[in-house]
């Protein structure tokens, strides 16, 4: 069973939900995400060959629709969804307000959806565990200066400094609705001790107006999410464990 809880979001403040698979064991629970799927959604799921990556869509699809209906008033069932012109998924106007900006991301045993009530959110989780070109992919992809950076370190802190990297570029990127179509050397950040220090766009068509903020999921896991920003208004954001809430 989930519960059916209502919430809200101004439009200053961004609600992060996560999950991680190893926490969902509870079979009731399963089902009722399971219950909430679409019948493409069943068929998108059974496509795909792994058991891990069912689980993983399922987990995603439920979290985002028993979240979203919770904002919405609705049934997660009836959330429907579009895409805007970049391939961004968005809630479709014909059924909801459209005050409401999500953005989810799945990685590995981790699931996570911002939900704003006013701004364009983007999010990225990774497992940071993964072995990766790391050099190799920063200088393919990153700005310069990044790729520098990743390189003055020891093999030992290389890992978390790349995903640390990553993860933002790729909230930034979400956030703007491009995903990877957008060149990842066009903005950079400056990291200290896998800490954000500065966003820094290197080219013009690039908004400096994006806050970010970094986060951990468990022991294995990193994110970030980005959130467009008004200058002189503070950006609000909270975590919130699905599990906690959702879970009867
Ligand atoms: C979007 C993208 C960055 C996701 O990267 P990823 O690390 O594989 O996946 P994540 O788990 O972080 O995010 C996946 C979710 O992002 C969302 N998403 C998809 N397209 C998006 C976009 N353009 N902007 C923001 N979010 C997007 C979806 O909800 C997706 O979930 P789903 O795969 O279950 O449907 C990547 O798939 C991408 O760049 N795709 C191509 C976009 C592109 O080239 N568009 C060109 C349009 S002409």
């Amino acid at each position: 069973m989930l519960h059916r809880p209502l919430h809200t979001v101004g439009a200053h403040e961004v609600h992060l939900w996560h999950l991680l698979a190893e926490h969902v064991t509870d079979a009731a629970a399963i089902q009722a995400m399971r219950d909430l799927l679409t019948t493409d959604e069943h068929v998108r799921m059974n496509c795909l060959r792994h058991e891990k990556d069912r689980v993983l869509f399922l987990l995603s699809r439920g979290l985002m629709r028993s979240v979203l209906a919770s904002y919405l008033g609705c049934h997660g069932r009836d959330v429907c969804f579009a895409s805007d012109s970049q391939g961004k998924p968005i809630l479709r106007k014909e059924n909801h307000d459209q005050r409401l900006h999500f953005n989810l991301t799945h990685s590995r045993g981790a699931v996570a959806l911002a939900v704003s009530g006013g701004r364009e959110v983007g999010i990225d989780v990774e497992e940071r565990r993964r072995t990766v070109e790391y050099l190799d992919l920063a200088k393919r992809f990153f700005a310069p200066a990044e790729a520098s950076y990743l390189q003055s370190l020891s093999a030992e802190a290389l890992p978390d400094a790349f995903f640390a990297i990553w993860t933002l570029k790729e909230a930034f990127v979400k956030g703007i609705g491009r995903g990877l179509s957008f060149p990842l050397d066009a903005f950079a950040f400056d990291l200290e001790a896998n800490r954000l220090q500065r966003f820094q766009p290197l080219a013009d068509f690039v908004s400096p107006d994006w806050h970010f903020q970094q986060f951990e999921l468990g022991d294995h896991h990193c994110g970030a999410i980005a959130v467009q920003h008004s200058p002189g208004c503070e950006v609000i954001i909270e975590m919130r464990d699905w599990r906690e809430i959702f879970v009867v």
